[in-house]
């Protein structure tokens, strides 16, 4: 029998290591550049919406006018959620994290679907109702663990401005729609990050999209990930002042802690999504009392660029993005799940994008442990 050689790479965290093809997403990690379908990210963000931009991600070209109706029409009609799902959510501790309460919640919903069509059309379809109730169990949730009844759709509102609209009870500034439209587009998608891989992992065993949506949510949780941007409040909250930046990263540094908001697997230059949410909260910054928040980080960008520029660290999405939410009104733990409401139109497009060539993801692991050895039995061990 032919033996076939393997190469094999051991490539810690998988680094440098090309997963899969795609159409969806690039980044150019060193000149900080990202590009939806071929689009830059600050062309979408100035001139698109989100709906738009989601459905540049499931077909990666940009809707004719009809087609944009239409999908706006379709979110507009699933954004409410079923009676049964309103009560789980009501029964849930009120002192979950909402990442806890959107995961399963995002599970339960495949308990209501019961198509068992698994077609293109039909996952793309599941994929536009996931996107379209996000925004309404994150914001529902918050108003039940205030004791607040929950707060249906608004019939006209697009889906930037309806979450703004469900979560704080009255309807947002053409600004302040325009600023969360725009954080959404930003977190839309970013190529094979953990989150993505981890619901691609899920579905190319063939599982069903809500499982793989349930597995991106648990990765995006972490600090590491998308938990970054609560994290980076807490760490502004206790540096408290711009003076104290200096110490802050110097004692971080010392023992070896990294500085949230800082940082990236891909890029080695600055996020142009850091860039974009920096702007942002300068303008929002200006009129009001969270100047200080927007100055530590400032002082927080200098000292880190004199500390840590030479080894490629530099501002992430996060380091702002938590700035601008603060000023929106909107409570940090509910910063990692507005993440998830944009990230789900990526992760279900990779999704159908990898089921059109799935093939299982099944890596190897370098076995370090003892050699095979004979079995002992329990009353010879020691
Ligand atoms: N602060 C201080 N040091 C850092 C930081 C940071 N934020 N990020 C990386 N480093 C240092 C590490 O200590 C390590 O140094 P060493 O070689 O001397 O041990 C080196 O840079 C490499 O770091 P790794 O963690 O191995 O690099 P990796 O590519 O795995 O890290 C990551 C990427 C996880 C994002 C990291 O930069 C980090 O933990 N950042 C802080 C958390 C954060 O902001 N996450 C959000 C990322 S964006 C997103 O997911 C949406």
């Amino acid at each position: 029998m032919e033996t076939q050689q393997k190469t094999e790479i051991y490539s810690p965290g998988l680094e440098g290591v090309i997963a899969c093809k795609t159409r969806i997403c690039q980044i150019d990690g060193q000149a900080g550049k990202l590009y939806y379908a071929g689009y830059p990210i600050e062309d979408l963000v100035h001139h698109s919406t989100f709906e738009e931009v989601s459905f540049l991600l499931w077909q990666q070209r940009l809707p004719r006018q009809d087609e944009l109706e239409q999908l706006d029409k379709m979110f507009k009609e699933t954004r409410s959620l079923p009676a049964e799902v309103l009560q789980f959510l009501e029964l849930m501790p009120h002192t979950s994290h909402p990442m806890d309460a959107l995961r399963t919640v995002a599970s339960l919903l495949a308990c209501f679907d019961t198509n068992l069509e698994k077609s293109p059309e039909a996952n793309l379809q599941r994929a536009i109702f996931l996107t379209a109730r996000f925004p309404t169990i994150v914001a529902n949730f918050h108003r039940l663990r205030q004791n607040q009844k929950p707060i249906q759709p608004h019939p006209d509102l697009g889906l930037a401005a309806n979450f703004l609209y469900m979560l704080l009870g009255k309807e947002p500034t053409a600004d302040q729609a325009r600023v969360m439209d725009a954080a959404l587009i930003l977190h839309a998608d970013h190529e094979m990050n953990a989150s993505t891989f981890a619901a691609l992992v899920t579905a190319s065993t063939l599982s069903d999209i809500y499982s793989a949506v349930a597995s991106g949510i648990g990765a995006l949780k972490g600090p590491l990930h998308g938990g970054a941007n609560e994290a980076v409040l807490k760490m502004l909250l206790e540096i408290a002042d711009p003076a104290n930046v200096e110490s802050y990263v110097e004692q971080a540094l010392v023992k070896k802690t990294k500085i949230m908001g800082f940082g990236h697997r891909i890029y080695k230059s600055y996020d142009p999504r850091a860039r974009i949410f920096k702007e942002y909260a300068r303008r929002l910054s200006g009129r009001t009392k969270f100047s200080r928040f927007f100055k530590i980080n400032e002082k927080l960008e200098e000292v880190m660029q004199a500390k840590k520029g030479q080894h490629g660290i530099f501002p992430n999405v996060d380091l702002y993005s938590g700035i601008v939410y603060h000023q929106l009104g909107i409570p940090a733990d509910l910063f990692t799940p507005i993440f998830a409401i944009a990230r789900v139109a990526g992760w279900t497009a990779h999704i159908l994008e990898y089921w059109r060539d799935n093939r299982l993801f099944r890596p190897n692991a370098l076995y370090e442990g003892p050699p095979p050895r004979p079995y002992v039995p329990i009353e010879q061990r020691r």
